[in-house]
């Protein structure tokens, strides 16, 4: 209590001695806290703002997040220019258990595994590809027509022992039969 540069009365001032300092203070006390609570709001808020530069939550991402995901298109059955061949859909479709034996599926090409089920002919055969048969999923988990599936189904058996026809295109099939 004996410093010298401190009189009785300099030490029960506060840090304020000025009235411009007065001012700064006061401004200060009611701007800070305005800012931190607009800070706080934009923080808060900012879980729905997306990312600078994604698109990850635009309006059209998440539509394509959550679609469902057996969409069906429509296709024209007659156009079969548009649709794969058999190899075509094999490659996409069929060919992670048929190329592999994954799931206990008889691999293409495997005619001691398909000649027992070729026996039972192509209906068959095609009937257990669009229901689903064991492990296999209703049209090995694709979304193709019946045609298409058809043609992956004579592909595979054909490279696999049989000597199925190539399947007719349902528009062909359609109106063959009405010439007859
Ligand atoms: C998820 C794996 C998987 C996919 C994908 C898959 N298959 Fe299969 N497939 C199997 C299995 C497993 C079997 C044996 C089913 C059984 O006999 O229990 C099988 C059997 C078959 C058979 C013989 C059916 C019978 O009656 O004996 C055909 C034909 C066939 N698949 C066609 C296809 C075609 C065509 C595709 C593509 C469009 C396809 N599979 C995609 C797993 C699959």
């Amino acid at each position: 209590m004996s410093d010298a540069a401190h009189t009785d009365n300099d030490s029960h001032e506060g840090p304020i001695r000025t009235p411009k300092q007065l001012v700064v203070t006061v401004v200060a006390a009611f701007v800070l806290p305005v800012v931190i609570i607009i800070m706080l709001i934009n923080f808060v808020a900012s879980d729905t703002k997306p990312a600078a530069g994604s698109e990850g939550l635009s309006a059209e991402a998440v539509a394509r997040r959550i679609a469902p995901v057996g969409v069906s298109e429509f296709k024209d059955p007659g156009d079969v220019k548009s649709m794969k061949t058999g190899e075509q859909v094999f490659q996409a479709q069929c060919a992670a258990c048929h190329n592999t034996g994954a799931a206990g599926a008889p691999k293409l090409g495997d005619e001691a595994a398909w000649s027992a089920r070729i026996k039972t002919g192509l209906d068959a055969l095609l009937g257990s590809s669009l229901k689903g048969k064991g492990n296999m999923p209703p049209q090995g988990g694709g979304d193709h027509s019946d045609f298409e599936i058809a043609r992956a189904v004579v592909f595979m058996a054909n490279k696999s022992g049989a000597k199925f026809d190539e399947p007719k295109p349902p528009a062909a099939a359609a109106s063959a039969a009405a010439a007859k």
